[in-house]
């Protein structure tokens, strides 16, 4: 079946969904059901027109040119969900501040290291609440070895999260101490986060269905809202590899309508719905 919407809108056809449904399996694990055809329409079709392209088909056979890398990667983030917000599941930034950086403080104040992990950052409110909770209850995190790696697979919210600029409504849900010890308006009327704090998050690309150049282990990994997306073979495999970097006794947080599924496997024990602790 062909859907030409009208007449200047790009030749959309079952098999041209079918070729797009197996880019976002195979390059970043994302599961996109049928009910998805008009959406994954919606969102291409602007890659083609930015391109010049008047048929998915062809579109299609560029982007999966070996040449052609940087267009694959346009198509991935054009099929990714970016919704977040400041302070999401407020709960899990609770924990983390009155639970494990209480714990994290007395570690690197005793010459350890801390590192929390955002895994699909989107553009970046997960992150930065993190380093605003870290830094409520550990003011001088910045000056000891405590880091927040902050990743995503999209390169286009990961250079927005890394900015730590926001528009003012999008900082509502900041507590308002908070947005004034951390954040300044920048000379656009943003908000823009400044001082220490700015030392605590590292943003980078990285796909969670790939290798992960990553040293070392997690005292939390919040990996929320993304599993979401995949099919259940995925999320198993990414459940296992994210408790192999957790440090014993560390947590994961996933999203609300979100579970791991073999917690014992993976050596975690569910401590709340959607809080997870790794064995000791
Ligand atoms: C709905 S947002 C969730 C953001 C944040 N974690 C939260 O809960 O508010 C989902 C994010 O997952 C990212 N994502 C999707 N597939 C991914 C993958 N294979 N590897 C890494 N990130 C991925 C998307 O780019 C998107 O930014």
């Amino acid at each position: 079946m062909t859907y030409p919407m009208s007449s200047n809108e790009a030749e959309y056809t079952d098999a041209d969904f079918e070729t797009v449904r197996r880019i976002a399996q195979d390059e970043a694990g994302i599961h996109l059901p049928e009910s998805k055809k008009t959406l994954v329409y919606s969102r291409v079709s602007r890659r083609l027109r930015e391109l010049g392209y008047t048929s998915f088909q062809a579109y299609l056979d560029f982007v999966r040119m070996p040449g052609a890398r940087d267009e694959m990667e346009k198509l991935i983030c054009a099929l990714t969900t970016n919704v977040t917000h400041f302070f999401r599941e407020k709960k899990h930034f609770e924990h983390l501040q009155t639970v494990v950086v209480p714990h994290l403080a007395a570690k690197v104040r005793a010459g350890g290291r801390a590192r929390l992990w955002s895994a699909a950052c989107s553009t970046g409110q997960e992150p930065w609440s993190m380093a605003m909770s870290v830094m409520t209850a550990f003011p001088d995190a910045p000056s000891h070895d405590v880091r927040i790696l902050a990743t995503d697979i999209n390169s286009e919210v990961v250079a927005r999260a890394a900015s730590g600029t926001y528009p003012e409504a999008e900082t509502e849900g900041i507590p308002q101490p908070c947005k004034a010890q951390y954040m300044v308006p920048d000379p656009f009327g943003d908000m823009c986060f400044s001082g220490p704090i700015c030392q605590l998050p590292a943003f980078k690309v990285l796909n969670l269905n790939a290798a992960w150049p990553i040293k070392g282990t997690f005292s939390a990994i919040f990996c929320r809202n993304v599993v979401i997306y995949f099919d259940e073979a995925t999320r198993e495999r990414l459940w296992q590899r994210l408790a192999e970097k957790l440090e014993p006794g560390g947590f994961l947080y996933v999203g609300h309508s979100e579970r791991v599924t073999f917690v014992d496997r993976c050596g975690l024990q569910q401590i709340a719905p959607t809080i997870y602790r790794k064995d000791h």
